[in-house]
């Protein structure tokens, strides 16, 4: 396929090979204007192009036989795994591995991957994952990361790579494997790093909304600086996911670095807070990571009222909402880990890894 005649993407399987070109007009609203290049309409235009929206699809009688599917999937769902059948925390007694609202931390060792993968494989499901390149985090991290998650990111299962990039001619030739295709939007690039980070909460949602509630079952929102080292697999997957930030697992509440500026919507108050999370991996159902991203956006705005800036931006509005609406699953360090802090023996295998931050040469403002 050919990107304005510059780049050519291969795949094994081209059936579903869309590329969207997202087109910002600036109003205050942000209203959007929709390109699609579809071969596959079946896929490409599911959902937006339909209008509707959650109040109605659960309000209206009236479905097809598409709709009619996608309930009897959200049927099969609710027979839930017992967390017993899968998940045994006395396997780590060195780390946390049952919050006090009885979430999973889940470190290796831990999970049964054959029954979560017989129960996930019969269900057929769909899991998204949304990667932000903009200017030259796209030279530095985006390839590395898309070949990486490729091979190690649910594997066996359908993936949907969203793909969101300032310039979509410079999309990285990859080849993906026969379950995994991708769709790539172009979105205006922010001046500053704290914007463009911000305005990820922002354009999720906007897509969540538009397309993505239609085509996955869950979705993972992912930095690009990060590379896939070992299977990250169906073990991760939840209504509410978030990770544990690798500096912090070990740390007491009252070190983490929230947000504890009152003015801020972001703020937690010293004594409060489980977790630290890292907002380089989230993810959940759809519906989740809508709301998710709405509330943390809601407080970004507030600030910017305010004209205040949560100290670390997008990740403190991440925890405060996860410490007022508990996540049901959280990953360990092992799932985002920073090599250096060493490789201490908590660590037993590495799923995704912090790439060298080279802020001088990405970032275009400190
Ligand atoms: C739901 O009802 C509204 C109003 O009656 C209608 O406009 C819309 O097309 C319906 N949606 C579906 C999915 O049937
Ligand atoms: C969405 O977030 C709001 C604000 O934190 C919360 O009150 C609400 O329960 C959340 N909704 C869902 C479906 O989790």
């Amino acid at each position: 396929m050919n990107v304005k005649g510059k780049v050519i993407l291969s795949m094994l399987v081209v059936s579903t090979v869309i590329v969207v070109f997202w087109e910002y007009i600036n109003s205050p609203e942000g209203s959007f204007l929709w390109i699609y290049h579809s071969k596959n309409p079946e896929l490409g235009d599911s959902g937006s192009q339909k209008g509707w929206w959650f109040p109605n699809w659960f309000e209206n009688g009236t479905h097809n036989s598409q709709e009619e599917e996608d309930i009897e999937r959200e049927k099969e769902d609710n027979e839930e795994l017992q967390l017993s059948d899968w998940f045994n925390p006395e396997k780590r007694p060195k780390v946390v591995t049952v919050t006090s609202w009885k979430a999973p931390v889940v470190w290796e060792g831990t999970y049964n991957r054959a029954i979560l993968e017989n129960y996930y494989g019969k269900q057929k499901i769909t899991v998204g994952l949304t990667v932000f390149a903009i200017g030259r985090y796209i030279e530095h991290y985006l390839e590395e990361f898309l070949t990486s998650a490729n091979k190690y990111f649910m594997v066996g299962h359908k993936v949907i790579f969203y793909i969101m990039m300032d310039d979509v001619s410079r999309l990285p030739l990859i080849e993906l494997g026969p379950l995994r295709s991708f769709k790539v939007f172009e979105v205006k690039p922010e001046k500053r790093w704290q914007d463009i980070s911000m305005m990820r909460m922002k354009t999720i949602g906007e897509h969540i909304v538009n397309h993505i509630q239609y085509e996955v079952d869950f979705l993972f929102c992912m930095d690009v600086d990060q590379v896939f080292q070992d299977t990250f697999g169906v073990e991760t997957l939840g209504q509410s996911v978030a990770q544990l930030q690798a500096w912090w697992y070990k740390a007491d509440p009252l070190e983490f670095t929230y947000e504890r500026r009152k003015e801020s919507a972001a703020f937690i108050p010293y004594g409060e807070g489980d977790f630290y999370y890292h907002a380089a991996i989230f993810g959940g159902t759809p519906i989740q990571v809508l709301n998710i991203t709405q509330e943390c956006f809601k407080g970004i705005l507030q600030d910017k009222k305010n004209d205040i800036e949560a100290e670390w931006h997008d990740e403190s509005h991440l925890n405060k909402y996860f410490l007022l609406n508990k996540p049901t699953k959280i990953l360990s360090p092992e799932y985002c880990w920073d090599y250096q802090i060493g490789l201490p023996a908590d660590i037993k295998t590495v799923k995704v890894s912090w790439q060298t931050k080279e802020y001088n040469l990405v970032r275009t403002n400190i």
